[in-house]
């Protein structure tokens, strides 16, 4: 069976062949449809993240993963031929939220994650699973639903902070409508966050650093967004035409970003950072200016990290959503379908107007 590793640290992605895989008693065998890769994969290809499995020099990378069920156990919920999408993070076992299906918000810092942390990921003709890491998806989402868990990511995120704004008489508007929203990075996750904003009725600009005629520029145009290129406009000018921003989405993984937008957070707003710097960077802030405007203005800055089961299912709803408001445009987020033998191409570094890689495991 084939199955595409890394060797981290080692920098580097290649193909290898090896068993079968057979699954215990509990466990269900899946055959790959579909991978999706994102900046993580392509972090850990060049040897910056990730580690391997204990004691195995190999990790099978992929985490955003469309399988169907070959073989199930006799008493299992999911059936042969139904279709999934595994969840990434497996719990510590010995934190609360770990215990209650919730190892997204694990305490110990012990757990480890399919594709990126300590166990084999997706991309490989045939993988393993439990019933409970398994949600089911159905048939009619086949062609999106590899976006699962990369919008599962932003509907815990969203879910957070509309939780943490219940402290305010939010109630008349007490979802996303009409919230003036900022996000910065149009990688999966600032794409995600604006289809996902636009959805739901709030106005949104979506922020990077492409030209207004880019594809992604576009994209984002088309969904009732607006682009922003940051080399040519000043969002802190733009907060002000809005009067400050009731949420900011940070998604760049850029560390002096958050730094750089907190002025054009508005009274009562919020700003959620979604992505994960690497290198060290030091900036130098104001700040007596920063800490002033967040106690005056009751600001809130939280971060938030992977998803479980319940986020996976929502995000099921939401694509569905998705698909009857934006169906042309949540295609063509995936801009790049390639067959598994093509991965070279995909970590093979920087290419023009991708959007989203997919790699096709099987039809
Ligand atoms: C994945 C998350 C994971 C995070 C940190 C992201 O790319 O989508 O599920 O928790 O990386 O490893
Ligand atoms: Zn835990």
């Amino acid at each position: 069976m084939h199955r595409i590793v890394v060797e981290p640290p080692k920098p580097g992605v290649r193909l290898i062949e090896d068993d079968e895989p057979i699954p215990g008693p509990d466990e269900l065998l899946i055959e790959t449809l579909e991978v999706g890769i994102d900046g993580t994969d392509l972090e850990i290809a060049r040897g910056e993240y990730g580690a391997a499995p204990k004691g195995e020099p190999f990790l099978t990378l992929g985490h955003e993963a469309l399988g169907r069920v070959l073989e199930a156990p006799d008493d299992s919920a999911i059936r042969r031929g139904e279709l999934v999408t595994p969840t990434v993070r497996r719990g510590c076992d010995l934190c609360l939220p770990c215990k209650s299906g919730q190892s997204d918000f694990c305490f110990t810092g012990l757990y480890r994650e399919r594709g990126i942390n300590g166990l084999h990921g997706f991309n490989s003709e045939r993988w393993m699973e439990t019933e409970e890491y398994l949600v089911p998806v159905e048939s009619g989402l086949r062609e999106v639903a590899v976006l699962t868990e990369p919008l599962s990511v932003v509907v815990k995120a969203l879910d957070q902070l509309l939780k943490i704004q219940e402290r305010l008489p939010w109630k008349e508007t007490g979802d996303l409508a009409e919230k003036k929203s900022l996000v910065a990075g149009s990688g999966s996750l600032g794409l995600l966050a604006t289809f996902l904003l636009r959805v739901e009725g709030a106005e949104v600009l979506t922020m990077d650093r492409q030209a207004d005629d880019a594809v992604k520029s576009q994209l984002i145009e088309r969904l009732g967004a607006h682009h922003l290129n940051a080399r040519e406009v000043d969002p802190l000018t733009l907060a002000r035409d809005f009067d400050g921003f009731d949420i900011i989405v940070e998604a760049t993984g850029a560390p002096q970003i958050p730094f750089h937008l907190l002025p054009g957070l508005g009274d009562n707003g919020i700003m959620v950072l979604l992505g994960v710097p690497g290198k060290k960077m030091s900036i130098e802030v104001d700040a007596a200016l920063i800490v002033r405007e967040m106690v005056l203005s009751n600001q809130v800055v939280f971060g938030t990290v992977n998803s479980n089961a319940s986020h996976f299912r929502r995000a099921h709803g939401d694509l569905t959503k998705i698909l009857a408001r934006y169906p042309t445009e949540i295609r063509q987020f995936i801009s790049h379908r390639q067959s598994w033998r093509e991965f070279e191409v995909v970590f093979g570094g920087q290419r023009k107007d991708v959007i989203k890689d997919v790699l096709v495991w099987a039809e």
